[in-house]
């Protein structure tokens, strides 16, 4: 399957993405983790990135429709992949469906995670995030056993840099402006389900799995 999970931030792409992925024995990439990996480690990527990233901007269309293309080279992703956070505007979709045109595929879903801006301020500064693995917590919906600390390793959690009050405004925004367009362009192809993003993860999941059978 080549599914997209679209979706403001918070909506529970990322939640979602591990359980769909190793159901479907899928690749996930998602463009926010790779450029939050190429920030950390000072690429130069990473250095052209931080600074769009860090006021809840978009990077640019070039940036990341490289950083897909090589991604989706990885043999893991040749029997199919779930984008999460990617495309985020109709120029990357655009670009995305030449670049599956060439291999003789393309999108079989789009999942849009549609959930109103007022619930998720309180779902974005109570997250918590194990870097390693790519799990996620809430303070008050998903707590890990011990605060802080990633129940499987042992690890530390982190909080991400955007995940503020503040930041979350132009990052609501931005997907308002730019991304909402990305929706209509793949429901004029027919492959958009709505999903009920506000309910519980549980109740998600099911809807996930009904979207996909
Ligand atoms: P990115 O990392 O993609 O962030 P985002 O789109 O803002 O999405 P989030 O990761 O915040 O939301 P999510 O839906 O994954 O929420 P989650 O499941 O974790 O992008 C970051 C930045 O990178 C962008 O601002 C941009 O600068 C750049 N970028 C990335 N891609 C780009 C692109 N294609 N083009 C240009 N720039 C790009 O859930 C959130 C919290 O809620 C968690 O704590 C979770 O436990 C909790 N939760 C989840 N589901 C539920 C539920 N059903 N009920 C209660 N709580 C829940
Ligand atoms: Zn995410
Ligand atoms: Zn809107």
């Amino acid at each position: 399957k080549r599914l997209i999970l679209v979706g403001p931030p918070g909506s529970g792409k990322g939640t979602q993405s591990p359980i769909i992925k190793d159901e479907y024995c899928l690749c996930h990439l998602a463009t926010g983790d790779m450029l939050r990996a190429a920030v950390a480690a000072k690429t130069p990527l990473g250095v052209k990135a931080k600074e769009a990233m860090d006021k809840g901007e978009l990077v640019s269309d070039d940036l990341v429709v490289g950083i897909i293309d090589e991604a989706m080279k990885k043999p893991s992703c040749q029997k199919g992949f779930i984008l999460d956070g990617f495309p985020r505007t109709v120029v990357q979709a655009q670009k995305l469906d030449e670049m599956l045109e060439k291999q003789g595929t393309k999108i079989d879903k789009v999942l849009n995670f549609a959930i109103d801006d007022a619930i998720l301020e309180e779902r974005i500064t109570g997250r918590w995030i194990h870097p390693a693995s790519g799990r996620t917590y809430h303070s008050k919906f998903a707590p890990p056993k011990v605060p802080a600390i990633d129940d499987v390793t042992g690890e530390p959690l982190i909080q991400r840099k955007d995940d503020t009050a503040e930041v979350l405004k132009s990052r609501l925004e931005a997907f308002h402006r730019q991304t909402e367009p990305v929706i209509d362009y793949y429901s004029k192809k027919g492959v958009v389900v709505q999903l009920h993003a506000d309910k519980p993860p549980k109740d998600v999941t099911t809807e996930v799995q009904k979207a996909l059978s």
